[in-house]
């Protein structure tokens, strides 16, 4: 019999949720993997000392190793003594001294101190500063730094609440500790050097105008040949067992099956389609109040009786421009489209 909110791991511990920061830190020093929460998404987190529980992150999620996973740290100023960092690019430290605490991730180049199955061998390690208070708490609370990708099975939903971590994953990990909704709902923005330029190298919460905004160029996204972060690939953040398609509401209304569909829409109700069906992000046009959303309504979708959801582009735009990012990807994933529907793919 299961305790409310207990679950068995596959060493047979009990795993369970809840706020208790001092536990997590005790689990994590020893070893184990403990879910935290974020301003982005939730996060599976390891201490970076514990080589055998960074391994295990990519074991539980399905994670290549290819895919270098974000050190988490409570401050700047824990980089100063080049532990971690060998140096510090003055244009990204001039971001960090803005964005971080923040939805900023930044590549930064790596001391031999940082465990090479962090970085899937490249030469630089991703970092950033969170800021959501419960996680601040805990890197206060432990001496090393967490490395931590997101808390879902690797290529699918990212969790915006501590709900949305699946059973499967949840079996495997010790504790989830609690932190609420995700404030922002979409992952970091990853941002490095690529020559004498800042370059995203995966489009994320914070916005490139908010970067140009502070660097006064416009910033780039790294092309495939640049870009080593496999986030930015295509198979990732898709729901299970549904396919997204992209087009016109309208159209795709008139084309796919009312009963087996679900529409995901910015701003408008369409009501073409039961209004159960019909999931409105933002009726007031709000990109930061739709990206929020995004995940929880993939996550609610995930859990219905359908085939299909339909949705259209975001204005190319700010935080539109990392959703459509997201949608792109997630469509990619599906390749068992019937013939006569694939003409809505892009
Ligand atoms: O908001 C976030 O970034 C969340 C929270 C938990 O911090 N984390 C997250 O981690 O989304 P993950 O592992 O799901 O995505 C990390 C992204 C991937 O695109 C990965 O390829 C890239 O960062 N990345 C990590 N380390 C890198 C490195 N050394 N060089 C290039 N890209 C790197
Ligand atoms: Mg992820």
């Amino acid at each position: 019999m299961f305790k409310k909110g207990s679950l068995l791991s596959d060493s047979g511990a009990m795993s369970d949720q809840g706020r208790d920061i001092l536990r997590a830190a005790a689990l994590l020093r020893e070893g184990n993997l403990v879910a935290i929460p974020t301003e982005t998404v939730y996060g599976l987190a390891a201490d970076i000392r514990q080589e055998k529980a960074i391994h295990n992150i990519f074991r539980v999620k399905g994670r290549s190793f290819q895919n270098p996973l974000i050190v988490h740290v409570g401050s700047p100023s824990s980089l100063e003594d080049g532990t971690w960092i060998s140096s510090f690019p003055s244009p990204l430290r001039k971001l960090s001294d803005i964005f971080w605490p923040g939805p900023l991730t930044l590549l930064l180049p790596k001391t031999a101190q940082v465990p090479r199955v962090v970085c899937a061998g490249l030469p630089r390690v991703a970092v950033r500063v969170p800021s959501h208070p419960r996680t601040q708490a805990l890197l206060s609370e432990l001496s090393s730094p967490l490395v931590a990708p997101s808390a879902n099975l690797s290529g699918h939903l990212s969790p915006t609440l501590a709900e949305h971590i699946h059973p499967s994953l949840r079996e495997k990990i010790s504790y989830v500790l609690e932190g609420g909704k995700a404030e922002k709902g979409l992952e970091s923005t990853v941002v490095g050097m690529l020559g004498d330029k800042v370059c995203i190298y995966r489009l994320g919460s914070l916005t490139s105008e908010e970067l140009e905004e502070v660097l006064g160029y416009s910033v780039e996204l790294a092309d495939s040949v640049h870009l080593a972060s496999p986030g930015g690939m295509a198979h990732h953040y898709a729901p299970l067992g549904k396919s997204l398609v992209l087009g016109s509401i309208p159209s795709l209304l008139s084309r796919y099956p009312i009963e087996r569909s679900v529409v995901i829409s910015f701003q408008e109700l369409y009501t073409d389609i039961p209004a159960d069906r019909c999931f409105v992000l933002s009726p007031r046009g709000d990109l930061e109040e739709a990206s929020q959303k995004w995940f929880e309504v993939l996550h609610r979708i995930e859990q219905m009786s359908a085939d299909w959801i339909l949705v259209d582009l975001f204005p190319e735009v700010a935080l539109g421009r990392t959703l459509n990012d997201r949608i792109r990807r997630a469509l990619r994933r599906e390749t068992r489209f019937p013939q006569r529907l694939s003409q809505d793919l892009c």
